[in-house]
């Protein structure tokens, strides 16, 4: 084991990541999920269709699993094969509890470092890997051996450290570094106190001040005393994927990367100058604008098999015939019959008039746009705009995060 990741599987032993639960029905029952589960994202992960003409399960990789991830892959996921590999010992202990706990006999779990995974000899479907390629000192190495083992149709979500947010952070872990603070109780606890005593400018108060998770130990560790990490801008996410025979298959979460509601706080002449320019520009231009993306979450395709484009084809003759799929979170909040029909996902919330109120409460992933035109809801809206206010508002509710669409029910 070289000496980077010898240091990493060190710090995963000692502080396993993330903090553990122990119960994960009544986590998911508690509306507990993870990004990029391919029960919940399939039509971010497969617009064209899950390959489940297969005559065989999904098979499911979790690239340094971490604690939770395998297991909650597998429970989630029944039917599917999922294998979870990571550094750490420890973590792999609290994935088989979970195994056991849940009767999950359809998770493996290997000790090992993700660049040997073609030593599982088999590809997968899909492949998670959150958090964990900024953690080798090459993360193209990484990254190219998931690549080698996911299947021609497969699919995978990665999450990478998003840059701006983080600034402050790796201000903070240099000097963490210079002053020798090491791994343990002690230097925890004196790394906690000279956090407590940032000024009010420094740049990583509003990265502490977002991060609930720093309470646990093995988040604080994982932040501000890691020996190896890294972070991404938009361009250079896309660069990272492209260089290693990837391409791009979508933001999780598009709300963070089109100004719609990124930019809400700018004018509509910023906004609208934003919205003008090529999607990858926007991306690009939203991140600096905004400075709040401390991760980066998307799909990526092999790109000798698949190319999606940058946004689905509501202009092209056929869009009549794609399904759209909402995103986790996304609830209709109870409102009094008279007030219009709120909704909310995470920190967003809207309201709809009843007909797009229709619309989206129609959404159930299996009907068609075609199907939803044809809703009596909208039966009062002459035909010859009926067509272009949906295209619209559907285009609107991508740009948001709160939709997928797939051909089929993904
Ligand atoms: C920050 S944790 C993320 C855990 C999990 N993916 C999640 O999102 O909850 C990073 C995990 O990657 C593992 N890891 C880091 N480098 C690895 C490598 N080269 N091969 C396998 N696992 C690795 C660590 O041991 C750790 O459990």
């Amino acid at each position: 084991m070289d000496e980077v990741t010898g240091m990493v599987a060190r710090q995963y032993e000692a502080y396993a990541y993330p903090q553990p639960f122990t119960d994960l029905a009544a986590q998911v029952a508690d509306g507990y999920f993870e990004y990029g589960n391919p029960a919940n994202y399939a039509a971010l992960l497969w617009p064209e269709g899950r390959p489940a003409a297969k005559q065989r399960p999904l098979s499911i990789l979790a690239a340094g699993c971490g604690t939770v991830q395998a297991a909650y892959l597998a429970y989630t996921n029944r039917g599917a094969a999922v294998w979870g590999v990571d550094l750490s010992e420890a973590s792999l202990a609290h994935e088989r509890y979970l195994q056991e706990r849940h009767g999950l006999a359809n998770l493996r779990l290997f000790r090992g470092d993700l660049r040997q995974v073609q030593e599982i000899g088999t590809t997968f479907d899909c492949i998670v890997c959150s958090g964990v390629l900024h953690h080798l000192a090459d993360p193209d190495e990484g990254l190219r051996a998931l690549a080698g083992v996911l299947a021609p149709d497969g699919a995978m979500t990665l999450m990478l450290y998003g840059a701006t947010a983080r600034t402050g952070v790796y201000m903070l872990q240099d000097a963490l570094r210079r002053l020798q603070v090491p791994q343990t109780t002690d230097g925890v606890a004196f790394a906690r106190r000279l956090v407590e005593q940032l000024p009010e400018r420094h740049f990583a108060r509003w990265y502490l001040a977002g991060a609930a998770e720093l309470r646990h130990d093995a988040a604080f560790v994982d932040t501000f005393l890691h020996p190896q990490d890294r972070a991404y801008t938009v361009p250079q996410v896309l660069d990272f994927l492209e260089r290693n025979g990837l391409a791009f298959g979508g933001w999780v979460d598009n709300a963070h990367y089109y100004p719609d509601a990124a930019l809400a706080r700018y004018s509509p002449e910023v906004r609208s100058a934003v919205a003008a320019l090529p999607a990858r520009e926007q991306w690009a231009v939203v991140e600096m604008l905004t400075q709040n993306l401390g991760m980066h979450m998307l799909a990526a395709r092999r790109a000798d098999h698949c190319r999606p484009g940058a946004a689905p084809d509501l202009a092209s003759p056929g869009w009549q015939g794609l399904v759209p799929h909402r995103v986790p979170g996304l609830k209709r909040a109870p409102s009094p019959p008279a007030h219009a029909p709120t909704y909310t996902r995470g920190s967003q919330g809207f309201e709809l008039g009843p007909g797009q109120a229709a619309l989206l409460d129609s959404i159930d992933g299996s009907r068609r746009i075609g199907e939803l035109l044809a809703l009596p809801a909208l039966a009062h809206v002459p035909a010859d705009t009926r067509e272009g206010l949906t295209r619209e508002f559907l285009a609107q509710m991508w740009r948001l995060g709160h939709l997928h669409f797939a051909r089929g029910a993904a």
